[in-house]
């Protein structure tokens, strides 16, 4: 058999337990990576974890706002699976969620520097971080931010071999918009059919799980300070002139 494009590495994926981050944990297993799923969901988290395999998995309980926890969480990677080579800081909610996010990105880099792991971190924006209208200000604000701190901190983190970029999804039909939309997946996902520039085909979690797999691999290993957006092209098209036009 080929080698697996995470062969041996040890992921943190922080919001785990659902949509995006669950996705994710199961990818980033089926390329050969130990996975710790971090998460406040205890009971979902456990599920997740069991059902890919506790032998690849395990859940720790971690509010990724409270520092410590993030700090204990990095630490019982680093005592199960002896290293830490990935960081997803992907756990959110429908408000602001940067602050948090700089202390995953703080609590692995340190890690990572200390022990010189040339390690990837991810985090989860958003195309409302780069594009305004498309969620409430906190949301907005909180991710045009983030893409601001991948950028500043892959300028620090350079210096180690440390890589540190961004995937920036449109809607997907998680239990994140589906509850911010008050509607079924069928529903999201027509919303988002319909208003897609890229047709015949749903955005679903695992779209996001590859593009964080390709940045988590040594397949982007010069790729830092990006933001992979990951939209069909949703962001770059501007249609209201053909349309006046027609
Ligand atoms: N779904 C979308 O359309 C969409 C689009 C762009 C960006 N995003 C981003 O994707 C990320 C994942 O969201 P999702 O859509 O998969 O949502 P989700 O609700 O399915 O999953 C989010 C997970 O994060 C966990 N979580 C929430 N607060 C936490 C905290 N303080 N500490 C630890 N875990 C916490 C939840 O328990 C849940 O398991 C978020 O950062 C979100 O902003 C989502």
């Amino acid at each position: 058999m080929s080698k697996q494009r995470l062969e041996g590495k040890v992921a943190i994926v922080t919001g785990g337990a659902s949509g995006i981050g669950a996705e994710t944990v199961k990818t980033f297993v089926e390329n050969g990576a130990f996975v710790v799923i971090a998460d406040i969901n205890d009971e979902l988290g456990h599920q997740v974890a069991t059902s890919i395999g506790l032998d690849k998995v395990s859940y720790h309980h971690c509010d990724v706002s409270d520092e410590k926890q993030v700090e204990e969480t990095v630490a019982f990677a680093l005592e199960k699976y002896g290293t830490l080579d990935i960081m997803f800081s992907n756990a959110g909610i429908g408000g602001a969620t940067a602050m948090s996010i700089t202390t995953t990105i703080k609590h692995a880099a340190r890690v990572m520097v200390e022990r010189k792991i040339r390690g990837s971190i991810i985090c989860t924006a958003s195309v409302a971080g780069f594009v305004a209208g498309c969620a409430g200000h906190d949301y907005t604000t909180s991710k045009h931010g983030l893409i601001g701190l991948v950028r500043s901190t892959c300028s620090e983190l350079g210096a180690y071999g440390i890589r540190v970029n961004s995937i920036s999804p449109s809607g997907v039909a998680t239990p994140l918009l589906c509850r911010a939309l008050n509607k079924d997946v069928s529903e999201v996902e027509a919303i988002g059919n319909d208003s897609a520039n890229l047709k015949g085909i749903t955005l679903k979690a695992g779209h996001i799980a590859e593009a964080a797999m390709f940045l988590a691999s040594d397949e982007s290993a010069y790729i830092s300070g990006q933001n992979l957006v990951v939209d069909g092209g949703f962001t770059v098209v501007n249609r209201w002139l053909k349309k006046q036009a027609i």
